[in-house]
């Protein structure tokens, strides 16, 4: 089947021009002016932005977490990607303490299987370092096309490995070529705060964001840099919210160091402000929490300054009854919001149309930066020919409101419920098929596939 996408504004990570886009099977074969080629559908996407699909590195689907799953699966969270202009997401594999790599791989391969309809990849968490686990490691990297490696520095007991453990799995990572990534938090200092506030009685969504200050973010990410100089491994800091942190790897770089940095979508267009409206706060319990107005424009700064290359969302939905397992104690409310489906149509219309950032802006840290940091580039977050034809027409123009009546996530609330935004993803290409067209997802469970990524070199 080949499609022809004639007249639209084509937006790279580099530049923006007129062009008609060839699909061909699965790839892009052709982009240029007045291609006359036949094709089986012609689209005109004349006063469209053509864009190549997004990549949404940091998501969770399916995931066993504080007592209960988040609440999309590989079918509703990949639909809800697409219909956002999401083609390709990076799940987060949890090894179980005391379990092998493997075992958890081969759960994470059920939920997907047959159950995907966009394509995805996953990052493996590492929870329990050990002997055989390194083993296991070498083994990701060298034949299973996993190459990034997450770790907690919060969460003990569940998920936090230490620093010893840190520093023995990045030596093993830098030398099979992988990336070790981090949510870098000071457990400790968070667990003590938790424990002081509940002890005092207050038990609300607003102790969940004051048991999480600035100084637990910026003390470990300042601690994951360390760590990587002494290694020479390279890593890459997930979700971060904040100027603290932000500064650590400013510093880090005063030292010729490289750290890749993604903040989500959430830490740029809201803030802790949600954590005063008693439990309705606890839509916006994540960790870390939402900051402050500086730490916005921090980021937003970090962004147009090269030091923050990514955005995702960190997409760990829950829904009001999940939600309410934490009615009468904060530190029981399962972390993590819906947002899989607006990163795109939000930094769009919060970012380019708001002038804080430009278009090929827009695409790089959307699609092309995470493509290349993890290893699918120039597969994937390229429109360029012979990549997969992952392609986004956009309307830049068209404004709508955000709600839970209509979005395609599995929550029965929106963070971002009633918000007027302009921009909407019209028509989305998933390797050559029709995946999104007038408000329908044309694809079926199943379509979506595994990506493989090769080893990561440092691109800077
Ligand atoms: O609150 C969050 N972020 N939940 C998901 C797990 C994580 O820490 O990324
Ligand atoms: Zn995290
Ligand atoms: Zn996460």
């Amino acid at each position: 089947m080949s499609i022809l996408i004639k007249n639209g504004t084509v937006v790279t990570a580099s530049d923006t021009y007129t062009a008609d886009v060839m699909v061909e099977d699965d790839k892009i074969i052709a982009i240029g002016s007045n291609l006359g080629k036949k094709a089986g559908k012609v689209i005109d996407a004349k006063g469209k932005l053509v864009l190549p699909g997004g990549i949404d590195p940091h998501v969770h689907l399916d995931m066993p977490f504080m007592g209960t799953s988040s609440s999309d699966d590989y079918t509703t969270g990949t639909r809800a990607a697409l219909f956002g202009g999401t083609t390709t997401v990076i799940d987060f594999i949890l090894q179980t303490q005391g379990d092998t790599l493997y075992n958890a791989l081969g759960k994470w391969q059920k939920k997907a299987q047959n159950k995907a309809i966009g394509d995805y990849s996953y990052h493996m968490a590492v929870t329990d370092f050990n002997d055989e686990v390194q083993k296991e490691v070498i083994s990701m990297i060298e034949t299973e096309g996993i190459t990034s490696f997450k770790t907690f520095m919060a969460y003990k007991g569940a998920l936090m490995i230490d620093d010893g453990q840190m520093i023995k799995l990045m030596n093993t990572v830098r030398k099979h070529g992988g990336i070790v990534t981090v949510h870098a938090t000071n457990g400790d200092m968070i667990d003590a705060l938790i424990a002081l506030h509940r002890s005092q009685g207050n038990r609300s969504p607003l102790y969940h964001y004051l048991s999480q200050p600035e100084i637990t973010e910026s003390e470990a990410s300042a601690r994951f840099c360390d760590m990587l100089h002494h290694t020479g491994c390279i890593g890459y800091i997930v979700h971060m919210t904040c100027e603290g942190a932000l500064n650590a790897v400013r510093r880090a770089t005063q030292r010729n160091q490289k750290v890749y940095v993604e903040t989500c979508t959430q830490y740029l267009v809201l803030d802790a402000s949600v954590y005063k409206l008693d439990f309705e706060g606890a839509k916006w319990v994540m960790s870390p929490p939402l900051r402050e107005k500086k730490d916005q424009n921090a980021l937003w700064s970090g962004i147009n300054q090269g030091l923050i290359q990514v955005v995702g969302t960190d997409h760990c939905p829950f829904t009001w009854e999940q939600k309410k397992m934490g009615m009468n104690d904060f530190s029981k409310i399962p972390n993590g919001h819906p947002g899989i489906e607006h990163r795109m149509e939000l930094l769009y219309s919060e970012g380019v149309v708001k002038g804080k950032i430009s278009l090929p802006k827009f695409v790089e840290i959307t699609s092309t930066q995470p493509a290349k940091i993890f290893g699918m580039f120039p597969r994937k977050g390229s429109l360029a020919i012979g990549s997969d034809a992952d392609i986004v027409i956009f309307d830049p123009v068209k404004e709508h409101t955000l709600s839970a009546k209509t979005h395609h996530m599995r929550t029965d609330y929106s963070a971002y419920e009633g918000w007027k935004i302009t921009g909407k993803t019209e028509t989305v290409i998933l390797r050559g098929k029709i995946a999104i067209h007038k408000n329908e997802c044309l694809l079926s469970p199943g379509y979506g596939q595994f990506i493989p990524r090769k080893k990561i070199k440092s691109i800077i």
